[in-house]
């Protein structure tokens, strides 16, 4: 499904950076190790990357990291893009930050596997930075998949962080323009948190 969405010239989810990058940008120093998960078409890790960090991209869709490389080298970039499913990934080492943009691909259990490896994956005193949407998205249309389990809240959020530091956890509404994919009037959620050092 996620490769016929991606096999066209166009970039369906845009070339820039989710606003959620764009608002977080103090957050990134260069030299940092990331990590962006589901990445699909390179715009988040290729942001990183023009922003001075050491850049990790998994994601499964052979055509998405097809133009994820060539934007890369457009842009004068380097991101090592790894073809990974991340429900069958080894995770074998630490980032400074772990990112995951608009990954709500999978039910309640499978995420909650994904979110212990993601979690896992985030060096000690390093940050998670998460931005999805809330139940409220579902039937408006303008992105996400149809379906509320998947979705985030505050407290599933806050929950699923026990012992992490909460620097934000923040449900919101916005009007979004990040290609076909994600367009219009969004009920949006922003989660960042760091790890004990
Ligand atoms: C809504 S898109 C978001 C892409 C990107 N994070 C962004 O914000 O532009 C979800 C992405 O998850 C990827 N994906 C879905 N299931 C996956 C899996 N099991 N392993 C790796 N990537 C997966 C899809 O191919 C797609 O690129």
């Amino acid at each position: 499904m996620w490769e016929d969405r991606f096999n066209t010239e166009e970039y369906v989810f845009g070339t820039a950076p989710a606003q959620f990058m764009l608002d977080h940008q103090a957050l990134l120093s260069p030299g940092q190790r990331a990590l962006s998960v589901a990445d699909g078409e390179g715009r988040n890790s290729i942001f990183m990357a023009e922003c001075g960090l050491e850049v990790t991209a998994l994601e499964f869709a052979p055509s998405a990291i097809a133009k994820a490389r060539k934007l890369a080298t457009k842009r004068g970039v380097n991101v090592d893009f790894q073809n990974v499913d991340v429900t069958a990934h080894d995770w074998p080492r630490t980032y400074d930050l772990v990112v995951g943009i608009f990954i709500q691909f999978l039910g309640p259990d499978a995420r909650a596997e994904l979110m212990q490896n993601m979690k896992r994956s985030v060096a000690p005193g390093g940050l998670m930075l998460l931005h999805g949407y809330t139940p409220e998205q579902v039937g408006r249309g303008t992105g996400g998949p149809p379906r509320a389990e998947n979705m985030y809240t505050e407290d599933l959020l806050k929950d699923s962080f026990t012992g992490w530091n909460i620097l934000e956890n923040r449900a919101y509404e916005r009007e979004i323009n990040e290609g076909r994919g994600h367009s219009g009037m969004s009920a949006l959620i922003d989660f960042i948190a760091r790890k004990p050092a």
